[in-house]
């Protein structure tokens, strides 16, 4: 297979990772500027493994097998500026090997079997950074020639062997330019020689899980005295050696000088309630994971964030007075108390959601003198009771988040009002049944309104949204609605988002006249929608793109084939089509929308049309044939009808008469005359089965009659079938020999003169009757 098949092009990123090529392909593009070819198969790396590729700016051979690297490798692409080897069991590099690509600026050489950094990349002075994580490097020392390394920045070590940090070690780093970030994570550090960072300066310092035991780390955090570090991140240990927890296990952190500090505990630790002792300084704290119970106050004096999740805090620290706090977090606690806060006029984010809270007169009591709050997020909370005028002396509120804590009143009183710069509510979930109708006017600036979970009250839903003329979001889902009305929605003309989900919509007839022209999405899905109008369709909102259905009872027949062929046709617009259902019986089926048979819909008027024009067809031919054999048909229902007759009387009629319907008066005034009146009276009857004998009357007629031919047929048949032959000619008038062969058998009884004559001659005719009768009777 030509490897080019291989190839996937995307914005000019080229990837053929994981082929087990054995070679790029020679039909990449020269101009190609970043090419994945991870996870193939380039034991060797020499020239002729690469075209000549001189824009190509990212290689990507991470996992090649690559155990040779020579000196040319890289003579055909040049001018990387990153060079991933991730993965590869490097075994040897050419002196050139690396030294060749002179504006390399990224060098990924993660878990490659290095055990020392006596790699050579000494012409490589545009380096900035240097990964080589995951590896058996035992010592931090950089060599000498990286101290002409003007833009190194980043030095990545993690997770190698590490154990003893030295002054000698950090020579080199100590005469680089300076603003390095120094990553020793996952290292097993045991031991680091006093004044090894000692007047160092670093952007950012990363020794979490870098010690082999809590003693080591408190030992160690000393060994980092007089560092000077922007951003440092501790925490968590390779084992929990030592399990005295000593209230002076982060004392070292108070000879660091740093801005930012990230505390990460993995496991639960009690960490003593002096965490911030040594943190006075910093700018910003983040505390994550810890087992915190209590924080002892500190004044800080330059903190601007704090953010402290997930520990075990009873109490939200008393901050009070930080003039220099701006945003404040404290979240995933279990139900901690709250005092309040006050004084800190530069505080303008406070979260406070998950914690369980339960606070009664909420809320300017909790804040007092912080002005500028602007963002109060105290959702996930257990339950809050609000005084009137809730957020008095915090005029700047722009968001406030309540979700999922109980709060009920707000939607019978109207405690929200006149917030003029709010511009994010979200009210989910609160308990809240919406009865006053202004229970949001005033709020002139919402963008956002949230108030899914919540009930209101008839009436109010058509005033409720009056004047949130800037209103973008309005999410009313699981609200138990069950109809709308345009009216409801008519100052919303900058709504864009208005979801309606798990409610019990059975009509969208709102839609087609609300004048909603910047809706673009709208959330349906959980309603009990079964139609759509084609109205509506026509008229949905312009710019609708995202369009939600899923889980309605959509009733799938073909009188609905416009709205399915809508959805089918609109598919992009739904989130997921597969969940647009139609309605079934079993509520265990699923039948999607999409995968209606449409095509039986249109084909089933034409199925119709074939089927009638078959039918009259039929009906033509049926009507042709029971007229070519009528007379077959009625003979049928004679010989039936005696059939049954002579079932229920064995015999009782003497003889039956087969003669031309033209022959009709000779055979009443004569022949019925002559035999029933007759002694002994012989009967006559109209079924071959009900009787002994036939009596054919032979006439012109007869002859030409083919239902006379067609009944004398059947008696001879039915006669033999019988066993005996008693047939009786009377010979009417005289018929030509020729025409009475065209009657079949009757030419053999002619010619055997088994036949009587009929005369106009009296005398003959006595005879005649006198024959006949014997015949009969006999
Ligand atoms: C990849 O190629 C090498 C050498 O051609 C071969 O030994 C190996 O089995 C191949 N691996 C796969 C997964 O095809
Ligand atoms: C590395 O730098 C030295 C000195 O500047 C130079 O002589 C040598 O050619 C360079 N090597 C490569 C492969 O560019
Ligand atoms: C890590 O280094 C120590 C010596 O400091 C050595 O004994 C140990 O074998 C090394 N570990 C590995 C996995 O190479
Ligand atoms: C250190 O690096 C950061 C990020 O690259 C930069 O914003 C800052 O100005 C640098 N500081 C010095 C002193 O170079
Ligand atoms: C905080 O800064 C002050 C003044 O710069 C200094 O005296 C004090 O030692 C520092 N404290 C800590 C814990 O770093
Ligand atoms: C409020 O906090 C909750 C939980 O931490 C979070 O999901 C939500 O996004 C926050 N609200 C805002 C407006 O940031
Ligand atoms: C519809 O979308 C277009 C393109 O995003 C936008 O320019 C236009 O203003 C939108 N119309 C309305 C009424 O919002």
């Amino acid at each position: 297979v030509p490897y080019f098949t291989f190839l996937i092009q995307l914005d000019g990123h080229y990837t053929c990772g994981g082929r087990n090529l054995t070679c790029i392909p020679p039909s990449i593009p020269s101009s190609v500027e970043m090419l994945d070819f991870s996870f193939n198969f380039l034991p060797t790396l020499r020239r002729t493994v690469f075209p000549q590729l001189y824009n190509l700016k990212l290689l990507d051979l991470t996992r090649c097998h690559i155990h040779h690297i020579t000196d040319d490798a890289f003579h055909n692409v040049k001018n990387v500026a990153t060079l991933i080897l991730t993965g590869n069991p490097v075994s040897y590099i050419g002196p050139d090997g690396l030294n060749s690509l002179r504006k390399l600026q990224r060098l990924v050489l993660v878990d490659t079997g290095l055990s020392s950094l006596n790699v050579q990349f000494n012409n490589l002075t545009g380096l900035q950074e240097l990964n080589i994580g995951t590896n058996n490097i035992q010592s931090m020392a950089l060599p000498p020639f990286m101290i002409k390394f003007r833009d190194f920045s980043s030095l990545n070590l993690h997770a190698n062997n590490i154990s003893i940090l030295r002054v000698d070690d950090t020579d080199v780093l100590r005469r680089m330019r300076g603003n390095i970030t120094l990553i020793l994570s996952r290292n097993p550090i045991l031991y680091i020689e006093p004044g090894t960072f000692q007047n160092l300066h670093l952007r950012e310092l990363n020794i979490r899980s870098a010690f082999v035991s809590l003693d080591a780390q408190r030992d160690g955090l000393k060994g980092l005295g007089g560092l000077n570090v922007g951003k440092l991140i501790i925490g968590s240990y390779r084992e929990h050696h030592s399990n005295t927890k000593d209230i002076n296990d982060l004392d070292g952190l108070c000879l660091i000088n740093f801005e930012e500090v990230y505390f990460f505990q993995n496991k639960w630790l009690d960490l003593s309630s002096h965490v911030f002792r040594c943190m006075v300084n910093a700018t910003k704290i983040t505390l994550k994971q810890g087992h915190v119970r209590v924080i002892e106050p500190v004044p800080f004096r330059r903190l601007k964030e704090l953010h402290i999740d997930k520990n075990r805090l009873e109490e939200i620290p008393q901050l009070s007075n930080i003039q220099s706090l701006e945003k404040l977090v404290v979240v995933n606690n279990n139900q901690v108390l709250f005092r309040g806060l006050r004084n800190m006029p530069s505080l303008r984010h406070v979260d406070l959601s998950r914690n369980q809270m339960s606070l009664g007169s909420c809320c300017f009591r909790y804040f007092s003198d912080t002005p500028n709050i602007r963002h109060l997020n105290l959702s996930l909370n257990a339950n809050i009771m609000f005084l009137a005028k809730p957020f008095s002396g915090l005029d700047l509120l722009e968001v406030l988040d309540f979700h999922h804590t109980e709060i009920g009143v707000v939607g019978q009183f109207g405690l929200l009002q006149n917030m003029k710069n709010l511009k994010y509510l979200d009210l989910s979930y609160t308990s809240n049944t919406f009865s006053s109708t202004s229970s949001f006017s005033g709020l002139t600036s919402l963008k956002v309104l949230k108030i899914a979970g919540n009930a209101f009250q008839e009436e109010t839903l058509g005033y409720l949204f009056e004047n949130l003329i800037v209103l973008e979001v309005l999410d009313m889902s699981n609200c138990g609605i069950d109809r709308l009305v345009w009216r409801d929605f008519r100052d919303l003309q900058r709504l864009q988002h208005l979801l309606l989900s798990q409610n019990r919509l059975t009509a969208l007839d709102f839609l087609a006249q609300a004048n909603l022209p910047s809706l673009k999405q709208l959330a349906l899905d959980q309603n009990s929608i079964s139609s759509i109008p084609q109205n509506t369709l026509q008229n949905l909102p312009k710019n609708l793109s995202v369009f939600d259905l899923s889980f309605n009872p959509i009733i799938c027949l073909c009188t609905q084939r416009y709205l399915i062929q809508w959805i089918i046709k609109h598919q992009k617009m739904f989130p997921k089509p597969h969940n647009v259902l139609c309605k079934t019986l079993q509520t265990d089926s699923k039948m999607r929308a999409i995968e209606f048979d449409i095509e039986s819909c249109i084909h089933a008027p034409i199925r119709t049309l074939v089927l009638s024009i078959c039918a009259v067809l039929l009906f033509v031919l049926a009507s042709v044939l029971v007229y070519r054999f009528q007379f077959y048909l009625r003979y049928g229902c004679v010989l039936l009808r005696g059939y049954r007759a002579s079932r229920q009387q064995e015999c009782s009629y003497d003889a039956f008469v087969i003669y031309s319907s033209k022959d009709e008066s000779w055979v009443m005034d004569e022949l019925v005359e002559n035999l029933e009146n007759g002694i002994p009276p012989i009967h006559l009857y109209e079924g071959i089965m009900g009787s002994r004998k036939i009596i054919v009357v032979i006439s012109k007629h007869f002859i030409e009659s083919s239902w006379c031919r067609f009944e004398f047929e059947v008696a001879q048949s039915w006669l033999v079938t019988q066993g005996n032959a008693n047939i009786i000619i009377i010979i009417l008038e005289d018929v030509e020999e020729e025409k009475t062969k065209k009657v079949f058998g009757l030419h053999k009884h002619l010619k055997k003169n088994t036949y009587l004559k009929w005369s106009g001659n009296p005398i003959s005719n006595m005879r005649f009757w006198i024959r006949l009768r014997k015949a009969v009777i006999s």
